[in-house]
């Protein structure tokens, strides 16, 4: 931490280009052990925490103390590390619960991740309330996984799906959202932020206009809440989807929320243990939410390190992640910007916490292959938003992400190659 208020901010506005006026320094980059590894003989500027967060030390303790003392499985033993392993399942769920707000820990469900998440509603969802005719109406700047699910949705009944639009500078097309919306409208499925612009979309207003025409809406917050303060009550979405991995926490478990009441209406995605009231050879009464789409074992020690890493990051503060993250972001863009030959993609007001640009006609693969040589970890591709690609016209983007550890170091050390990159090609 640097000089200022004792909360570890400095009380003074953020400035463009003055890192010394930065309102929330955070230094947490010791707490993250493969950080202090090197790659390719160089340090580790690792810009990729879009893709996948690094772990604190603190998640992969709880992962190991997991497995080294408690191991068992939840809600079945009768045995004491059975009763061990239930409670800190459930003490988990309660901490997402407050996370981002739910009224009920019923209202959180484990998956494996946004996808599974996804899926699940479009399936069971789209099964109860999609018809010939309806509408699910998305934005162009969804990630694949909150596209195809809807698609194959929608195609199973005849449904057809609209698209919002974004501005050449990332911002989602207000009017033409509210255009869009209609009678017909049945789903609403939104990035909360955008994977490859940083655009943050207006949930609590889109929401309120969804529910007008009778839509429920489903938020995409993979790439959200590692970064800003989400209260799901404040948003008035019906369902959200979000990653424990993106989240500081492990690969493999995921978080549903549901509002209670429409949990309750949602049929069973997948059959097995656990999710069932009483089971014959002639029907099957389901348990109710959670458990009814929990089926078989869940991912128990993932679940309750991904407790770990949100006690973690509450442990900073959501708010000041988001001031030290944005600042950043703020620098990053100057810097990278001034590079002759940069093309932003992505320069929405308020965005976070991802820079994603061309460079030149240099192929992002190329790029990518070379920052890397340089110890910079940055993805390059189409990002998973191949029609999002096609909006901008170009096919794909190098893209640096930025965590809670990131800093003016990786900063530099990106500018720094980048500008190597470019003698390099360009002469
Ligand atoms: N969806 C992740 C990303 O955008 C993997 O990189």
């Amino acid at each position: 931490m640097t000089g200022g208020r004792e909360d570890g901010t400095t009380g003074v506005p953020f400035a463009a280009g003055r890192p010394d006026l930065l309102p929330s320094r955070l230094s947490v980059r010791d707490d993250f052990p493969i950080l202090q590894r090197t790659v390719r003989g160089k340090r580790l500027a690792y810009l990729d925490s879009a893709a996948t967060a690094q772990k604190p030390r603190v998640v992969v303790d709880t992962l190991t103390e997991f497995y080294l003392q408690h191991n068992a499985n939840v809600h079945r033993g009768v045995h004491l590390l059975g009763e061990e392993a239930t409670i800190a399942f459930d003490e988990a769920r309660e901490t997402i619960r407050k996370f981002i707000n739910a009224a009920s820990a019923d209202e959180i469900v484990f998956t494996h991740g946004t996808t599974a998440g996804i899926n699940l509603l479009a399936q069971g969802w789209a099964a109860i309330r999609l018809q010939p005719g309806d509408e699910v109406l998305l934005t162009v700047m969804e990630h694949h996984s909150n596209i195809v699910p809807w698609q194959l949705a929608a195609h199973r009944v005849g449904a057809q799906l609209k698209v919002v639009p974004v501005s050449p500078e990332g911002v989602l097309d207000a009017d033409e959202y509210k255009r869009l919306l209609s009678p017909r409208t049945r789903i609403v499925a939104v990035s909360h932020v955008s994977n490859v612009l940083g655009t943050v979309a207006p949930i609590s207003r889109m929401a309120s206009q969804a529910h007008e025409v009778g839509a429920i809406v489903v938020v995409d917050a993979a790439q959200s809440v590692p970064h800003m303060t989400v209260d799901v009550r404040e948003l008035d979405c019906d369902f959200m989807v979000f990653s424990g991995h993106k989240l500081y926490g492990p690969m493999g478990v995921g978080v549903l929320y549901g509002k209670k009441a429409l949990l309750d209406r949602l049929p069973p995605w997948q059959g097995g243990g656990g999710m069932i009231e009483k089971v014959t050879f002639d029907a099957t009464t389901w348990a109710a939410p959670p458990s009814r789409f929990e089926a078989g074992t869940p991912p128990v020690a993932e679940a309750v390190a991904l407790g770990a890493a949100v006690n973690y990051l509450q442990g900073i503060g959501m708010d000041r992640i988001r001031s030290h993250e944005d600042a950043l972001l703020e620098v990053a863009t100057e810097k990278v910007r001034a590079i002759p030959g940069v093309r932003l993609i992505g320069t929405a007001p308020g965005k976070t916490a991802v820079l994603s640009f061309v460079l030149d006609d240099i192929h992002p693969h190329d790029l990518g292959t070379i920052l890397d040589a340089s110890g910079v970890a940055v993805r390059a591709g189409h990002h998973c938003a191949q029609p999002l690609m096609r909006h901008f016209r170009i096919p794909a983007t190098v893209r640096a992400s930025l965590g809670v550890y990131s800093n003016e170091e990786d900063i530099d050390q990106l500018v720094t190659a980048l500008g190597d990159a470019r003698k390099r090609f360009l002469g």
